[in-house]
């Protein structure tokens, strides 16, 4: 008999980070694999689905404008329910840290699926920062039956934790599988794509540019106007810089985000980008200023240094290797830090030619033969 796989994500950057999964157990017979969205996002989910060709089976359609944490977890458990009592998977697949990632471990322990976590033990070690995630990552490793480690230090984390050895495996992060397939496609010769001849037409690439996002709980409120105040005085002191800021669709950053900078002449505010025009422009960037996890696993790959905008991370790693940069919401630290690379052309080569910890893209194969030669009952 088949192992039955069920694959189940929600937001934008699990479903970038599951797609080369879905797409490697799909292609292997040796398993029977279904694909659940949560659509805890809707067209940052879409955009994504669209360019990695992946057709969900089930797709719960859970959005709502300015959903809270409350009714968004209660209806996931609620929304997964039948679909886990019609497909009855031997191994249900989370991602991460996301209210989908936790909600979803909850449901699949209650179906009495094995619980496979893909970008496990990453920690703080503060519940409140980053707030909601720290908890849901937690959360879902008391869950799971299969821990998925990016790196040695996440391992280390689940060791610490009382997991056992033979239950976790060093994979690398499936981000960077991800993003070499992005990055082969989208420089392919027949991809064309409408964004990114668009980006062309409204950035000089004579010039640097800063690429900014940002979207974290923590930072709503204060945190992101320090952060819009720094951007705005770099772009005055430098006027042939370009920052371009795809801003999230959440409400509670894209209000203030477009009160603060629009109608700044080397500020280009634009909707989320679609992942193939991210990852070009993130290719063609100068500097990076994020919050975002993904977009510090994947910066390092493209030689790109990324100023973090958090007080602290669950992703050491990038920071001691010196791919990344932790800046806090700190305005002064930000235009200073920048500064400096825009000033001092050896300290930025040096931090573009640094080793990337978070894996060779080699992750989902290891994933996949993990689970293939377990001794599963099913
Ligand atoms: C969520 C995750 C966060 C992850 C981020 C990635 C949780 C608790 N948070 O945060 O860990 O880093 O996704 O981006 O799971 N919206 C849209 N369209 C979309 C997506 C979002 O309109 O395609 C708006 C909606 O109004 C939605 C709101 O953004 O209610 C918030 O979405 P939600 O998933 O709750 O939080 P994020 O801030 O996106
Ligand atoms: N990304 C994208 N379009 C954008 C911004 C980001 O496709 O406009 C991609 C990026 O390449 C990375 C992922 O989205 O893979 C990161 O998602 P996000 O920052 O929303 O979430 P996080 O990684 O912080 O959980």
């Amino acid at each position: 008999m088949k192992k039955k796989n069920l694959i189940v994500f929600g937001t934008r950057p699990e479903a970038i980070k599951m797609a080369p999964l879905v797409r490697e157990f799909l292609r292997n017979d040796t398993f029977e694999t279904k694909v659940c969205v949560t659509a805890q996002h809707r067209e940052m989910l879409d955009q994504v689905l669209d360019f990695f060709e992946i057709v969900p089976d089930y797709d719960l359609n859970l959005m709502r404008p300015n959903q809270n944490l409350y009714s968004l977890t209660a209806t996931i458990i609620e929304n997964m329910k039948p679909v886990l009592d019609e497909v009855k998977p031997d191994f249900v697949y989370v991602h991460g840290d996301t209210t989908t990632s936790m909600a979803v471990g909850i449901a699949a322990f209650y179906s009495g699926a094995k619980i496979c976590h893909v970008e496990a033990g990453l920690r703080t070690f503060d519940r409140q920062y980053p707030f909601p995630e720290e908890f849901n990552r937690q959360l879902t490793g008391k869950i799971a039956d299969y821990h998925f480690a990016p790196t040695n230090l996440s391992n280390n984390n689940l060791l610490a934790e009382n997991i056992s050895e033979e239950n976790i495996l060093v994979t690398g992060n499936t981000v960077i599988d991800a993003l070499l397939y992005g990055i082969e496609k989208v420089n392919s010769e027949n991809f064309k794509d409408e964004e990114i001849e668009k980006l062309k037409t409204v950035l000089d690439f004579q010039n640097e540019i800063i690429l900014v996002t940002g979207h974290r709980r923590e930072n709503h409120g204060e945190g992101l106007i320090k952060i819009c105040s720094a951007l705005k005085s770099i772009a005055e002191k430098n006027p042939s810089v370009q920052i371009i800021y795809p801003v999230h669709l959440n409400p509670n950053v894209l209000k203030p985000v477009h009160e603060l900078l629009s109608g700044i002449s080397n500020i280009i505010l634009t909707e989320p980008l679609a992942y193939p025009a991210f990852i070009w422009l993130m290719e063609k960037s100068f500097l990076i200023i994020t919050d975002s996890g993904g977009i510090q696993e994947e910066a390092p790959s493209l030689g790109k240094p990324v100023l973090v905008t958090r007080e602290t991370t669950e992703r050491p790693e990038a920071v001691e290797e010196g791919t990344v940069l932790l800046v806090g919401t700190d305005t002064e630290k930000i235009i200073v830090e920048t500064q400096k690379f825009l000033d001092d052309s050896a300290y930025y080569k040096k931090m573009t030619q640094l080793h990337n910890p978070y894996g060779d893209g080699k992750a989902t194969a290891r994933i996949v033969k993990f689970i293939k030669n377990l001794n599963h009952g099913a």
